[in-house]
């Protein structure tokens, strides 16, 4: 285990069901097995992250296969790695942590949400899971083989310190395509998905992957994956109405896996984040 204090960043050890700091700094593990490393004056909000009825969304979504490309694709990557330490970076649920629990040695998973850990550390016993938030990660500098972060927001800073020389960060991003239908269903000109290459100095690019395919999927369950996306807010209610009585609904993935190594020289640099 590699966890650092949130307050102080020094090492926290493990003392029964509790971990500690040599500052008396102390977390308690959660009866779900969970840390919880998100003090309350680094909180942005009273409970920061996806709400429960996202989570609920999110989980069956994901428990019906419709991802699973995806997560055979990132998967495929990291078992051609020799990888023995992987954090997931606003890992939501445990999805796609619980099997990259299977491929590496150590398994850390890492959400702002405070419910989705809870999710996560339920079901998923083959990973470690803490509440704490992506600007300020709690593993020491250079702990990492590998991070992967699939749609969810980072501190490039922290990821060049805390994965190894030679280490990788595996992003996954929406392709130009990605779930166009919804947006020709809610827009009048729906227009293609355009992302900057993001920056990540300390690293280079070292592999592009484009996994796409299209999902045929009931009314109901294009409802549930609406409210996964940014869109969902600026659907009219008409388009839920027209989503949730038709029987069939067809819609692209594009999905854009970056595969980013970290290079030879240190770094230990913290970013201070207010
Ligand atoms: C679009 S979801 C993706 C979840 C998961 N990776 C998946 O694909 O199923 C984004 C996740 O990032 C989390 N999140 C948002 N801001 C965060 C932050 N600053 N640090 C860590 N997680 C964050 C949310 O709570 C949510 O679970
Ligand atoms: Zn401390």
């Amino acid at each position: 285990m590699s966890w650092l204090c949130p307050l102080c960043h020094s090492p926290l050890l493990q003392v029964t069901n509790s971990y500690r700091c040599i500052n008396g700094h102390q977390f308690d593990v959660a009866k779900e097995g969970y840390l919880n490393l998100l003090p309350v004056q680094h909180k942005r909000s009273k409970e920061p992250g996806d709400n429960g009825e996202m989570i609920q969304a999110r989980r069956a979504f994901l428990d019906a296969g419709h991802y699973q490309p995806l997560r055979d694709t990132i998967s495929q990557v990291l078992a051609s790695l020799s990888v023995q330490t992987l954090l997931d970076i606003g890992c939501g649920e445990g999805y796609y942590t619980g099997t990259f629990g299977e491929i590496a040695r150590e398994s850390y998973g890492l959400d702002v949400s405070k419910i989705a850990i809870r999710y996560a550390a339920k079901r998923y016993r083959n990973a470690h899971f803490c509440v704490a938030s992506s600007q300020r990660l709690p593993f020491a500098d250079n702990s990492m083989d590998a991070i992967v972060r699939i749609f969810a927001p980072c501190n490039a800073t922290e990821l060049a310190r805390v994965v190894k020389p030679g280490g990788v960060v595996i992003t996954a991003t929406p392709g130009p395509r990605h779930l166009l239908q919804f947006k020709e269903l809610i827009y009048s000109h729906a227009e293609l998905h355009h992302e900057e290459l993001e920056d990540m100095p300390h690293f280079e690019l070292k592999q592009t992957l484009q996994p796409a395919w299209t999902m045929e999927l009931t009314g109901n369950q294009a409802a549930t994956l609406l409210q996964m996306t940014p869109f969902a807010w600026r659907a009219r209610q008409e388009v839920w109405q027209q989503l949730e009585q038709s029987a069939l609904f067809v819609c692209e993935t594009d999905f854009v896996v970056r595969v980013w190594e970290k290079r030879a020289e240190p770094i230990t640099e913290r970013q201070a984040v207010k």
